[in-house]
């Protein structure tokens, strides 16, 4: 994933782009660059590392262009270098490119580029497009915007990307096929801002094109957008407003996003809860849900599909829904599924998970459920999203903006969405009796209360990791619900520590990791499930019997296995199928 930025209008470019970069840090973070234009000129600035090392190596100069595009990448092909950093320069240097998305045939299109005379500075697959815009601008009288057509038409992968020439530096051309694009507008077509998402456009504008697939706009101030496909048919667009206010957008008092979204969780569950599920009635909304019921009722099974921590939340589905509905769930990695021939019928209904209803593989998973025939169900954070549009149902998770890399908030909001809406399942087949179905709905209206209770516990939570700083390898075990927070803590562990962690189900340690448990590997034991807590005693007892040191998360109160622990963190004690929502708080922090 990469995040391009990109403005035309009369305000300076260069702090639209700085700033607009590190609100896209998310995207990528381990290179970025800036192009600037003026007087048939670009300057250019590629670094890496983050975007303030990229901001320190720029002149301390006024930069009085007004019109530029940037990008902060995490690397596909080629390393994170300043030299595979975009923009990339086609080779007379006449046109600049900031691309998200790979290239899938790059290979043979940069060969044959080279073979005609074309050069390349970087390992990326990028240069290819900027050098196919030159070799087709090259043709005769062909348009900056006729050459982009060109260039695209000959590329398979996916793209969103940005484009300046010098010979037409009135236009900044952006482009999308399966990477996302937003175009703000600002007041009478003066000024327009490009990028991944809404986040950097937010505080100029609020009215928003969003792109669809194989959609070309050229962007010229004081012009009205015009929308066409890759080869030049207009097509109807929408202008969105969006309501999204910009200190969502910023981190506030905390040091960085994720720490601010994982105290943000008490209020995006509430939010989430509570925009599904009534404050005093035990009654469950989701959109269509009547509909939705009869089809979730008549499913011969429910097929899940994500990726990252979506796909965790998806397997703790899997548990929830098979437990309370008694329905057939079976779930994938979106990756996987998309490329390997699946049985898909069309009595499955496909529900996709993901927070930002973007994930270029998810949505190619849903959309060929779609095609044959299943019924499409997405839980979703992004209002408007290509998933949200284009599936048949959407329950929304009312989560706000998620910035940070790794996703925490989206993560505890999915679960909430996904065990109401087994609850709705389990009632609407008679197989959840009452007295279970408001116990459960009554802890839910609980849980952003106990949510906030387990986050006051961060300061010794922050004490007890320093005691880990120099471990290499950690296990990470957990059963039945909790074994997909085990795997999810591990994740999170990795994306965020840098520390290799492997989430594994308990009861499976014995048939292999446990030969690796000795007191250099931590084993991270989630053991809150009452159903199977002698179990994961007997656990704790095996790592221990390796002299391994045990860190917990156990109910308060519990007495067994903190005994048997060296570190514990402690969370409230709600319902079995509840708790990975409660126990992704000191996973999060830890
Ligand atoms: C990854 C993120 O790139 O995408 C994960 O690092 C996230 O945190 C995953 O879970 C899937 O994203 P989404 O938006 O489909 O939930």
């Amino acid at each position: 994933m990469c995040g391009i930025v990109g403005y035309i209008g009369q305000r300076k470019a260069y702090p639209i782009l700085i700033e607009g970069l590190k609100r896209l840090e998310y995207r990528g973070y381990d290179s970025a660059g800036i192009a600037l234009l003026a007087e048939n000129a670009f300057e250019v600035h590629k670094e890496a590392g983050k975007v303030a090392d990229l901001e320190n190596i720029i002149p301390q100069k006024e930069h009085l262009q007004t019109i530029g595009i940037a990008h902060t990448r995490w690397a596909t092909h080629g390393q994170p270098t300043s030299k595979n950093a975009h923009p990339h320069y086609s080779t007379s240097k006449d046109i600049v490119v900031v691309h998200n998305g790979i290239i899938e045939n790059f290979m043979p299109l940069k060969r044959s580029l080279i073979e005609q005379g074309y050069t390349f500075q970087s390992d990326t697959d990028t240069e290819v497009i900027v050098n196919l815009i030159e070799k087709e601008s090259k043709k005769g009288q062909v348009s900056f915007e006729e050459s982009v057509n060109k260039a695209l038409q000959q590329l398979h992968g996916a793209y969103a990307l940005a484009v300046l020439s010098k010979k037409e530096p009135e236009k900044l051309i952006v482009a999308r096929k399966g990477s996302p694009l937003a175009i703000g507008l600002g007041k009478e077509y003066s000024e327009f801002f490009v990028a991944s998402d809404a986040i950097p456009i937010v505080e100029y504008t609020q009215d928003l094109i969003y792109l669809n697939d194989n959609e070309v706009a050229v962007l010229e101030r004081g012009k009205k957008v015009e929308v066409k496909d890759i080869y030049g048919k207009s097509k109807m667009y929408k202008v969105k407003h969006i309501e999204l206010d910009n200190n969502m957008v910023t981190k506030g008092e905390y040091e960085h996003f994720m720490l601010k979204e994982i105290f943000e969780q008490p209020d995006t569950l509430s939010n989430t809860i509570f925009s599904h599920l009534s404050e005093k009635e035990d009654t469950i909304y989701f959109e269509g849900l009547d509909e939705l019921k009869k089809q979730l009722s008549e499913a011969k099974r429910i097929l899940i599909i994500a990726c990252g921590t979506s796909w965790h939340s998806g397997l703790i589905g899997e548990y929830l829904i098979e437990e309370l509905a008694r329905v057939p769930v079976e779930v994938e990695y979106a990756s996987e599924f998309r490329y390997r021939n699946p049985i898909v019928r069309k009595d499955d209904i496909v529900l996709a998970i993901s927070q930002s209803g973007e994930t270029a593989d998810t949505l190619a998973a849903m959309r060929y459920s779609k095609a044959q025939g299943a019924t499409t169900f997405a839980i979703c954070n992004v209002y408007g999203s290509s998933m949200a549009r284009e599936a048949d149902f959407v329950a929304y998770t009312y989560a706000g903006v998620e910035i940070g890399v790794a996703s925490t908030k989206a993560f505890t909001a999915q679960v909430a969405v996904l065990s109401l809406l087994a609850i709705a399942m389990g009632q609407e087949n008679d197989v959840l009796d009452v007295k279970t179905a408001k116990k459960l709905m009554k802890e839910l209206r609980e849980i952003p209360k106990l949510v906030a209770k387990t986050l006051e516990k961060d300061t010794e939570i922050e004490q007890l990791a320093k005691d880990f700083l120099d471990v290499t390898s950690f296990l990470y075990l957990g059963r039945g619900v909790n074994f997909p927070l085990a795997l999810e803590g591990a994740l999170k562990l990795k994306e965020i520590s840098y520390i290799h962690a492997e989430g594994y189900p308990a009861a499976e340690m014995k048939h292999g990791p446990i030969a690796m448990i000795d007191e250099k590997l931590p084993t991270l034991i989630v053991g809150t499930n009452e159903a199977f807590y002698e179990k994961i005693v007997s656990n704790a007892q095996e790592v221990k019997a390796r002299k391994g040191t045990i860190i917990s998360i156990v109910n308060e109160g519990d007495k067994q296995l903190s005994e048997l622990s060296d570190y514990v963190m402690t969370v409230p004690k709600v319902a079995d199928e509840l708790q990975p929502i409660v126990g992704a708080i000191p996973l999060h922090l830890f």
